[in-house]
């Protein structure tokens, strides 16, 4: 029976460009897609940019540009991406759009009138300076326990203690380093606690599909129940949700609520409505009745493991309440990891998905080595050089493309092109139908890798069959072979190629460029593979032309190297260009201080210099020579704090000997008079302290 699915990935928040924990979910999902529409199935696979929310707002403010300006900026780059991998999704949105706007105050009003809202007074810490309520992430301050400083206001990572931001001592805003005062504002809530809710949600947890499968992995459901208690008499662990925000805040505005915005979880996954339904407008599809909550269309999400409370929890609840269709099934995977490093944006880890391809490394390549440690469990995977050559080159290229090198020049130089199978037909058509019956299963539950073996598996036994009946040996006498013999070569390399094609069927979701090439080029095919072609012997080929490139090594090196650096701009506002590129090595060598000024004076004979005392925490002074004058009176400097260059070899100058420098800010060029300036940490900081 034909079933129709609406797919999606997770949005991807849009202040960043993908990376490849992005790419290995939208492979996963699109190996599912395309497993499911050769099946015949309807599928209707939709992304989308995850715009709203304070990251996005300040990013944006900080480079002077619209929130929508650095949206469309990234959303721009995602095609790059997505076309580069063969990552086929039908259409991609945004929730920054009317469609979301329109869904996500419907679905609120919905579940307000449901009396499944409500508004509490919140006491939350505020940026007086920036006139903003701050989140967790934006406050800093001293751990409360273990006094390290500069600790987040959720939890300290030095000592692990974990308590509320209002606990730090001496707490500062990250915007603009102020002390937040607490201030009191209404919020809105979701009442996931309702017993209606929670009810509802054991439920959905537990339950199964329209196909009988599951909604959640046991992992997944292990966790729901964790907080939904665990039908055993066990309470429920549900708090409300607070779905508002107070402005200044990028976000769709709470009807009748002026001054509110929904929080960004709350948009962002009907924001999977809202593509779906520009797609259908663009389509003339009917949105209404394909989500329709006694329909049989079925909703399926992928997600990674990080994002499960809200899909598992709240999304079926809201849905549900709000009186829409409610997801069919949510399918959790694990973390990419490279070379068993998890990935940093900061440490700049991982492996730029860009480059990957810009180097000349085949897409197909990695969906292939993605799908091979792809299984339906929760967990993560890890992308090690060496094993992603191996299985490329031992397994997809030795091993598949080989057979149809192998077998196809002695069918096109000895039979014209012509296929030929014995007796047997009717047991090979089932074999490699039954064969791909159960790859295709495989992939419909998500265990990629089981069915990568399976395929192997049968790559070997045509490999071993067509070494075992040696054909080159009647090849090199066939012009005194009799017609017994022809047809045994012509036999040999027939079954060769039939299990190819088999092959290629099985693989054609995981490598859908590739399965396209040898359907058109070498079978002759006119349309893409579909499941019941593994079953369909073919009756002729055309010359074998190059499959596919094996990884050189090298590769590799250059997919890890450093990127390149982007070009300097070429001027600058302080009136040169930046110097060329060093490594943090070199500049490690320049040991920074901070150094507090104990005297300063005049130099008799001196138009430009000030003499300093320093103290940098050595237990001794050192004297200074600076070409600041114009800029200070000397009072104007005594008790301040600088940074002084401790490390600088001691210099003979004309006055005496300077034994550092210290850093000030000026025009580039000595010429232009704009001012110097002294560098001056922030307060707190001790003579002695280093720079890094
Ligand atoms: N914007 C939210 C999702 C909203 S869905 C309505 C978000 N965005 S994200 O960009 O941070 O992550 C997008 C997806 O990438 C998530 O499913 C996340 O789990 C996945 N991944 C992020 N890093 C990953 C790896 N290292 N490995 C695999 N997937 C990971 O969360
Ligand atoms: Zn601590």
């Amino acid at each position: 029976m034909s079933r129709t699915l609406f797919v999606t990935t997770a949005l991807p928040y849009a202040n960043g460009s993908f990376h490849i924990g992005h790419i290995m979910e939208y492979i996963q999902a699109d190996i599912w897609v395309r497993a499911m529409r050769m099946a015949g199935h309807t599928v209707h696979f939709v992304g989308a940019d995850d715009t709203h929310g304070a990251p996005i707002m300040l990013k944006a403010e900080a480079e002077g540009i619209t929130p929508q300006a650095l949206v469309a900026r990234y959303g721009a780059e995602r095609p790059q991406y997505l076309n580069g991998f063969h990552i086929e999704f039908d259409h991609w949105h945004s929730t920054d759009s009317p469609e979301n706007v329109e869904l996500s105050q419907d679905i609120y009003r919905k579940l307000r009138a449901a009396g499944l809202t409500e508004t509490r007074q919140v006491e939350q810490f505020f940026d007086p300076v920036k006139g903003m309520f701050l989140a967790d992430r934006y406050i800093l301050g001293e751990c409360p326990k273990c006094h390290a400083k500069d600790q987040y206001g959720d939890s300290c990572e030095v000592c692990g203690a974990v308590y509320a931001p209002t606990d730090l001592i001496d707490p500062y805003s990250t915007l603009t380093g102020a002390r937040p005062v607490l201030k009191s504002s209404e919020h809105f809530f979701f009442k996931l606690s309702d017993p209606r809710c929670v009810e509802y949600l054991q439920g959905w947890t537990t339950g199964e599909n329209a196909q009988g499968n599951k909604r959640l992995q046991p992992e997944m459901l292990a966790k729901t129940r964790e907080w939904l208690g665990h039908g055993d008499g066990t309470q429920a662990n549900l708090g409300d949700w607070d779905i508002s925000r107070d402005a200044p805040y990028f976000g769709i505005d709470i009807p009748d609520a002026p001054g509110k915005y929904f929080y960004v979880w709350l948009d962002a996954p009907i924001g999977y409505l809202a593509s779906l339904k520009a797609y259908c407008d663009k389509k003339g599809m009917d949105f209404d009745a394909l989500l329709d909550p006694n329909g049989s269309t079925e909703q399926v999400h992928f997600i990674g493991k990080d994002i499960v409370y809200f899909h598992a929890l709240f999304w079926p609840a809201m849905l549900k309440f709000a009186g829409r269709k409610t997801p069919d099934q949510v399918n959790v995977h694990g973390f990419i990891t490279v070379s068993g490093e998890k990935m940093s944006k900061s440490r700049g880890t991982g492996i730029s998905p860009l480059r990957y391809l810009d180097i000349g490394m085949n897409p197909e390549w990695l969906r292939y080595y993605i799908a091979a440690k792809l299984n339906a469990r929760v967990e993560d995977l890890d992308f090690n050089p060496d094993d992603f050559i191996a299985r490329v080159n031992s397994d997809l290229v030795g091993k598949y493309i080989n057979i149809a090198s192998r077998a196809a020049n002695f069918i096109s130089k000895y039979f014209d092109g012509a296929l030929h199978y014995g007796a047997d037909q009717a047991i090979l058509q089932a074999q490699w139908a039954g064969a791909a019956q159960t790859v295709r299963a495989d992939l419909e539950a998500r265990e990629f890798g089981r069915a990568i073996r399976e395929i192997m598996a049968h790559a070997d036994r045509i490999n071993q069959a067509f070494d075992a009946a040696q054909p080159w040996l009647i090849a090199k006498g066939l012009a005194t072979a009799d017609e017994t013999q022809r047809l045994a070569l012509q036999d040999i390399c027939s079954n060769a190629l039939a299990g190819f094609k088999a092959l290629s069927v099985m693989l054609a979701p995981i490598l859908p460029t590739l399965a396209r090439r040898v359907a058109s080029e070498l079978f002759g095919l006119d349309q893409d593979f579909v499941w019941t072609d593994a079953g369909v012997l073919p009756t002729r080929i055309n010359p074998f032309k190059h499959l596919m490139q094996r990884v050189e090594p090298a590769m590799l090196d250059a997919l890890f190297e450093p990127p390149p650096e982007p070009p300097a701009p070429a001027v600058v506002p302080g009136g040169e260009p930046v110097a060329d590129t060093i490594s943090i090595d070199d500049f490690s060598k320049v040991d920074l201080r901070v150094a507090r000024i104990i005297t300063c004076a005049h130099v008799d004979g001196s138009t430009k210099l000030l003499r300093l005392t320093l103290d940098v925490g050595e237990g001794r002074h050192r004297n200074v020579f600076s070409g600041i004058k114009s800029a200070f009176e000397p009072e104007q400097l005594v008790g301040r704090l600088t940074v002084m260059v401790a490390n600088l070899a001691p210099r003979k100058m004309k006055f005496g000997i300077s034994e550092g420098m210290v850093l000030a800010a000026s025009h580039a060029d000595a010429t232009v008079d704009a001012g110097i300036y002294l560098l001056e940490p922030t307060s707190g900081a001790q003579p002695g302290m280093r720079i890094h």
